[in-house]
């Protein structure tokens, strides 16, 4: 039976049985504990938790997953994997142990027809109803159930938190007694090889909380996750995952590729099943939009990327070869999985861009490492030059930990983590002021004391309060003076804190005693906003009753800047596909920047196409909304979310009619058309697959149009030729200086043939050998005056040196009657090499260089000894 039959068969027989069957859910999941979705239950996670009422109690699915911890493993053993495909059947309050039992046995044992006598049960130590399910309800011998403890028969909870459970799991024999040390005894307990887990039947009945108390939950659940390779593997009568139909048509590309063969040897063994795997795990990855990169889930994709690339070069490759793999991963779980189908492109896109990337450096970091290895005396890799080869040659730590052990070397990574560390705390600080809150005592008292101010700037520009504290440098002070520069944290206020990429406000706040210019504002900490600034007049007084007002029209051109970067993001998405997600953003008064992720520089098209797609809107002028509602409501209208940022319960989602929803807590217009108009002003790189765009609104549009004009008129004006002319006069300029060039060149040769004097030939061993030396001279020069020694020469060698600033070229002509005698290629290559260059050339002609400039007149001096031979 093929894999794909044990698949169908698997939800067939589930749907049979009462349960929905989903679609495989993404390899991201929704719960900001979790980096990938490790288990078919994940996606299910809430549901099992009772926060979620289920619509259907019965699922069954088969879910694409990703584990990553035992990476360092996959391609020594039968059954480590990265990706893997999880065939799972779930129950939220319905059926329990007994069915789940009755199930999967018969499942097992009618559908698959895996013989009974080589199936083996454990449960849990404690779990009597489940030992005595097996044993009398389905009539298992009990001399194959085993008990075993929390390590072996608890699943879960994925994450710090969660649902959790007593399991039961089953085993099938391999038959493999070559593994045991003594076969006639040997159980699962053992964990010896010879048998191997097929499922595991969890009965998540408990919620496991942060400080590991075990909570009954309010339903009894089911969660069963049987590996789709490891059933495959027992139903096809093999012992290793990779020999399977899963792996077989990928495997056979491999051998194809780099001309060698599974089963013939266990070190290209290794290499094989790294790459097989990996390519899967990497086209699955890339397929969700996640991008290399060197944190999160991008830096995961990365390691996985690169170390099949490692692999691929021990196997004797040099350039790319990835994709080749890909292309036969989408072609046989593109049927299953249309997702990798629909985005082919993108992904080979991908893979073929961080192949070229690492290809790139991965020579030289090898290089360098087999150096340190060979030079090195302890056996130790240190912490500082793995990250050298992390951070300019692109290793991953797993990299270097792999051919460290290779070499019975281990690496430093405590130092390699200090590194890292160290690395991020320069960047933190390099990040700005965030942390400064942290360390600054007034700001951490008045953060516990006040928690939050209430800010009142979405509705008005101008509020009324009481100052609440006045801070100087980090003490809290009663009053400041004319000239002071201070911090004023009141109750409430319409000043907008710099958050989410949008830039503080500026105004004023005062009273009929004095005026504070505020030039910023920002959180000092937890929700407490405070007024940074300056006292232009009088005396400020803790407790006293104020008026704020912001700076209307500078929030109102960052208003509308921040409203166009939505309708920025949405265009990008609906122009470069959904891959695009939003990776930095600043709005303020000037400009908008965006940086989101995308593999290359966007055309000229891509950027016209934006620009109209988001001046469309602004010109429909369609209405801005903000709603507050729960995260789930919010994720459920799929507005558009930062992962990596963290929600509150509550959200505020700003709709731009419906074309766009994001979450977001900035201020916008109120309609799309008080934008005005919307220009795109730079596209560039920010970092390896993340790209930035700044753009412009209202005025600021104006302006640069204006200014475009002026410098327009400028041109023109110099050139003396109206707007519509100037790239005529342009090209006819160019054309001048071209022809100028050929003038001055010809001259040169003229002169330089003129002062050619044959007086100084000298003749060595009979030979005539004409020497000189030229000065910062077109290259065309040297040969030109070869060729007029030649005719007047005849016969013999010719040299020619041309220095420059900090080099010299040289060229060395033999005539035709001395070939055979004297080459110039073999003479240059001599001259070259005592010129500290290197070079040579064919018997008649040669080229070549040289950075000692000394040593001109040592070679013209002693040139015998170079033409001899
Ligand atoms: N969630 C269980 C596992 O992954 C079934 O083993």
């Amino acid at each position: 039976m093929n894999s794909k039959e044990i698949r169908r068969r698997f939800l067939e027989y589930f749907e049979k049985n009462g349960h929905k069957v989903m679609d495989s859910f993404s390899l991201i999941p929704s719960d900001p504990q979790l980096l990938f979705t490790v288990a078919g239950m994940v996606p299910f996670k809430p549901i099992f938790w009772g926060k979620v009422e289920p619509t259907y109690t019965r699922i069954a699915t088969c879910q694409k997953c990703i584990r990553t911890n035992d990476i360092e493993n996959v391609g020594r053993t039968a059954r480590h994997q990265t990706f893997f495909e999880m065939l799972g059947n779930f129950s939220f309050g319905d059926y329990f142990k007994e069915e789940a039992i009755k199930f999967a046995w018969e499942f097992l044992t009618e559908i698959l027809k895996l013989p009974k006598e080589k199936l083996w049960i454990s449960v849990f130590l404690e779990d009597d109803e489940a030992y005595n399910i097996w044993k009398d309800i389905v009539g298992f011998p009990e001399e194959r159930i085993i008990r075993m403890g929390k390590e072996d028969n608890w699943w879960g909870p994925v994450g710090p938190t969660g649902p959790c459970g007593p399991s039961s799991e089953i085993y099938f024999d391999t038959g493999r007694t070559d593994l045991c040390s003594n076969p006639e005894k040997c159980t699962p307990e053992d964990d010896c090889g010879r048998y191997v887990e097929i499922w595991n039947l969890v009965f998540t009945e408990y919620y496991q909380d942060e400080e590991g108390n075990l909570l009954p939950l309010p339903r009894k659940n089911i969660d069963t996750g049987a590996g789709l390779e490891r059933v495959t593997a027992a139903v096809q009568g093999v012992y290793d995952n990779f020999e399977t139909d899963l792996f077989t048509p990928i495997i056979n590309k491999i051998e194809e590729i780099f001309g060698v063969k599974f089963r013939k040897s266990e070190k290209i063994d290794i290499s094989i099943k790294v790459i097989a795997d990996h390519s899967r795990a990497v086209t699955f990855l890339v397929s969700e939009g996640i991008l290399p990169s060197n944190e999160g889930r991008g830096y995961v994709l990365r390691r996985i990327l690169r170390r099949a690339l490692r692999h691929g070069a021990l196997l004797g490759k040099k350039g790319p070869f990835l994709t080749k793999i890909v292309d036969v991963v989408i072609s046989e779980y593109g049927e299953i999985y249309p997702e990798i189908r629909d985005k082919s492109k993108f992904i080979k896109n991908i893979v073929e861009a961080e192949e070229k990337r690492f290809l790139e450096t991965i020579d030289n970091g090898m290089e360098k490492l087999i150096g340190y290895i060979n030079n090195s005396k302890n056996k130790i890799i240190d912490g500082k030059f793995a990250f050298e080869l992390y951070d300019t040659y692109g290793f991953p730590l797993d990299i270097t930990k792999e051919i460290a052990e290779e070499n019975n070397f281990v690496v430093n990574e405590e130092e390699f983590n200090e590194q890292m560390e160290l690395q991020r705390k320069k960047a933190r600080e390099a990040a700005g002021d965030k942390e400064y809150a942290k360390m600054n005592p007034a700001f951490k008292y008045i953060g516990d004391e006040l928690k939050i101010t209430e800010f009142t700037g979405y509705e008005k520009t101008d509020d009324e309060s009481e100052i609440i504290y006045i801070v100087k440098n980090d003490e809290i002070i009663e009053d400041a003076k004319e000239g002071e520069e201070i911090i004023i944290i009141t109750k409430n206020t319409p000043f907008y804190a710099e958050k989410g990429g949008q830039i503080g406000d500026t105004g004023i706040i005062r009273n009929d005693d004095f005026e504070f210019e505020v030039y910023d504002t920002k959180i000092i900490n937890n929700e407490v906003i405070g007024h940074f600034g300056k006292v232009n007049k009088g005396n400020v007084k803790k407790g006293e009753k104020v008026i704020l007002s912001i700076n209307k029209e500078r929030r109102n051109n960052i208003r509308k800047n921040h409203t166009a970067t939505h309708l920025l993001h949405k265009a990008l998405r609906e122009v470069l596909g959904d891959h695009v997600k939003q990776a930095g953003s600043l709005v303020t008064n000037d400009k908008l920047r965006f940086d989101f992720t995308h593999f290359k520089s966007l055309s000229k098209k891509d950027i016209e196409e934006i620009e109209k797609i988001v001046n469309e809107k602004i010109l429909e002028n369609l209405k801005v909304d903000t709603e507050i509602k729960s995260l789930e409501e919010a994720k459920n209208e799929n507005a558009m979310a930062l992962f990596e940022e963290k929600y509150g319960n509550e959200v505020r989602v700003v709709k731009i009619s419906n074309f766009s929803a994001e979450l977001c807590g900035g201020t916008h217009v109120s309609y799309t058309g008080e934008i005005g108009l919307f220009k795109i002003i730079t596209e560039t790189a920010v970092s390896a697959g993340v790209r930035r765009i700044e753009a412009i609104t209202g005025f600021k549009s104006l302006e640069y149009l204006n200014s475009l004009e002026n410098e327009i008129i400028t041109i023109s004006e110099i050139l003396e030729v109206t707007k519509e002319n100037i790239p005529s006069k342009i090209n006819s300029m160019i054309d001048k200086i071209k022809d100028l060039e050929k003038e001055v060149k010809k001259l040169q040769e003229k002169m330089t043939s003129q002062s050619i004097d044959l007086s100084n030939v000298k003749e060595i061993e009979g030979v005539k050998v004409f020497l000189k030396t030229f000065e910062n001279v077109d290259q065309s020069v040297l040969r030109n005056t070869a060729d007029i020694v030649e005719n007047k020469l005849s016969d013999g060698i010719i040299i020619l040196f041309n220095k420059g600033e900090n080099k010299v070229n040289f060229i060395v002509k033999v005539t035709k009657e001395l070939i055979g005698k004297y080459h110039a290629g073999n003479i240059a290559r001599k001259i070259a090499k005592a010129l500290g260059g290197g070079g040579g050339g064919r018997p008649d002609f040669a080229q070549a260089g040289g950075k000692d400039l000394s040593k001109i007149n040592d070679v013209i001096n002693n040139i015998s000894d170079y033409i001899r031979g």
